[in-house]
């Protein structure tokens, strides 16, 4: 998730792209470039870091130039390094290409340009596309951009410029793009506050669309070039909303951007014949099937995640698999050696605990692999390979899209290894793929039902203590769904793996106290029943999250949230999302601040 921004008109450009550069940074932060046109010469200034980096760089220069674009990247593909920072040239500097998204075929379409000649000067997918229009370009900038995009397979939005032509040209497939209008100049952005302050009306590109803008106007076509003509919307939020894409708080804005995060991290990962990509994972056959016992390490929700994997991966790999907890792991005296496989999980890749068991790990001959969302991070670095969550920055405090773009990550990944050992036959892994497939879709469907979420809020957020109760891949769920609840609304939760419930759990239960119990249709479905039962024994307030309504659970639950039934890769990622929407709005309702807790970090960098 990056941030474009792009300027044509009578002012200086400079100025007004590093504004809605600055607004634009919660989209990505690692660094940041402008590309200018200024009397028929492309001027480039780009460099890794936040957008002050940026600033400061170009602060004595004397930039009169009145056409440009500009990118705040959150690094997908290659790390956050000058070269890698955008924008991207053609080899003859003729072209800049500014992009968000995810270029699929890239790898391909990169060893094709290089064998007729093409130099790049970075590891980023984008670099292809500046190439790929440089070969399409006679003259006609929007015909070499609408030339160039046959050949493209993913989601982007893109602009592009040129030195020798008055516009700018931008397209979009899969990723959001904006045009301002104004009077004698137009603006671009990915989304509505970097513009804001220059114009409230605007044009919302859809995918398949492309748009070229000059000072004078905005013209807008189908990617087959038939034109559009589209009424400007009025936008009138403020400044502080619209950063938030109109959410109250980034949390609620990171929880409806799952879809997404998931859609993201899968694109062009897999076939529906079974078979997985990795690209920064180069895991051979003979050492996969060498493994002999792994381990998945993490701290927090991304140790649910790991839990959420094992579960999985037990069926998929027959491997002994444990899932442990970095501050534990890293004191502990495990059994490693070159055999091992150490899966460490991460959104910040920073976490120290975490880290610290990498290091542990590696030192006793283990193969290291992370799964984090931040490119470049620590743990990337210091593990054997990588497979990136591409679920963008997330501000909110509390783990939402990062935590379902692990488990899709996991999923990939879980499959990857059972295919090279050959323990999952291609049409199991097919049919894990198909159901991962229809994640994005899944998840759009429960975020529909948030007014029901928010009713249940409403009832139960004055209650002190919640208890959350599942088996097996639901074991994990109502682990996070307490810690959801603890870190938002400071109400005291715990989270059990249901039948432990006897062991201990079940002397709290009373008539005041709600336990949240998730019931899927499966081999312990009977067993999770017959909790609900003893809870209710209890004088217990039942609440049911299930896909399984039938009048056995409608006679004891006091209430029901009914989830999708999904194949089973997606059922720990749909079951999650109420229990975060719950979190949310319970913690709304008791007035705690929901994006920065009390006493928390985002990334937890100290024992
Ligand atoms: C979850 O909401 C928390 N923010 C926290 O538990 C977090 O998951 C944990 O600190 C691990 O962070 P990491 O994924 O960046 O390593």
């Amino acid at each position: 998730m990056c941030g474009i921004v792009g300027y044509i008109g009578r002012r200086r450009a400079k100025e007004i792209l590093l504004e809605s550069l600055r607004r634009l940074e919660y989209r990505g932060y690692d660094s940041a470039g402008l590309a200018l046109i200024e009397d028929g010469r492309l001027l480039i200034f780009k460099r890794a870091g936040k957008v002050a980096e940026l600033e400061g760089m170009v602060a004595n220069t004397d930039l009169q130039a009145t056409l440009g674009i500009g990118h705040s990247r959150w690094a997908t593909h290659g790390r956050p390094t000058d070269e890698n920072a955008h924008p991207h040239q053609d080899c003859q500097g003729r072209l800049a290409v500014i992009h968000n998204g995810i270029i699929e075929n890239y790898l391909p379409l990169k060893q094709e340009l290089q064998a007729r000649g093409h130099k790049f000067t970075s590891e980023t997918d984008t670099e292809v596309l500046a190439h790929l229009f440089e070969e399409c370009y006679h003259g006609d900038l929007e015909e070499a951009v609408r030339a160039g995009l046959k050949r493209v397979k993913g989601a982007f939005a893109i602009a592009v410029i040129s030195k020798d032509s008055e516009e700018i040209v931008a397209a979009r497939v899969g990723s959001p793009l904006v045009i301002g209008l104004g009077e004698g100049e137009n603006f671009l952005a990915s989304d509505i506050p970097a513009i804001l302050p220059y114009t409230r009306r605007m044009l919302f590109l859809n995918d398949g669309e492309m748009a070229v803008l000059t000072a004078a106007g905005v013209r807008l076509s189908i990617f087959s070039g038939e034109p559009i003509a589209r009424e400007p919307r009025r936008i009138d939020w403020d400044p502080v909303t619209a950063q938030k894409g109109g959410y109250k708080h980034f949390m609620l804005k990171e929880i409806h951007e799952q879809p997404q995060a998931v859609e993201d991290t899968i694109r062009g990962r897999y076939s529906l014949e079974g078979e997985v990509f990795l690209e920064e994972l180069d895991l051979s056959a003979q050492k996969a099937k060498g493994i002999r016992n792994i381990y998945l390490l993490a701290c927090g929700t991304s140790f649910y995640a790991g839990l959420v994997a094992k579960y999985l991966w037990q069926d998929w790999l027959k491997l002994p698999i444990g899932a442990e907890i970095g501050s534990e792991f890293r004191y502990s005296d495990p059994y490693i050696d070159e055999k091992t496989l150490v899966v460490a999980i991460s959104q910040s890749g920073e976490t120290a605990d975490t880290l610290a068991g990498v290091r542990k790990a590696k030192e006793r001959g283990a193969t290291v692999i992370a799964v984090a969302n931040v490119v470049g991070s620590s743990i990337t670095r210091e593990a054997d390979g990588v497979v990136y969550t591409h679920a963008g920055p997330e501000i909110g405090v509390a783990s939402t899209k990062t935590f379902t773009a692990q488990l899709a990550a996991l999923a990939l990944l879980g499959v990857y290894l059972g295919r090279r050992r050959g323990e999952l036959s291609p049409s199991r892994a097919s049919e894990i793929l198909s159901g991962l497939s229809s994640g994005p879709r899944q998840l759009e469907a429960i975020l529909r039902k948030e007014p029901e979420v928010q009713a249940l809020a409403r009832r139960f957020y004055d209650k002190p203590d919640f208890l959350f109760l599942g088996r097996d891949l639901l074991h994990p769920i109502a682990l996070e769904g307490a810690l959801k609840l603890k870190e938002i609304s400071y109400i005291h939760a715990e989270g059990y793996p249901a039948g432990e419930m006897k062991h201990g759990p079940i002397a709290l239960i009373d008539e005041e106290m709600p336990v949240v119990v998730l019931v899927t249709k499966n081999s312990v479905y009977d067993k999770v029943f017959a909790n609900i039962e003893e809870v209710k024994a209890r004088k217990g307030i039942v609440l049911a999250f299930t896909d399984e309504i039938n009048k056995e659970i409608e006679k004891v639950a006091d209430q029901i949230f009914e989830v999708p039934q999904t194949p089973e890769v997606l059922t720990p990622m749909v079951f999650v999302v109420p229990l975060q929407l719950l979190a949310y709005h319970i913690g709304v309702l008791r007035g705690t601040d929901v994006d920065q807790p009390r006493n928390l970090a985002k990334s937890v960098t100290v024992e």
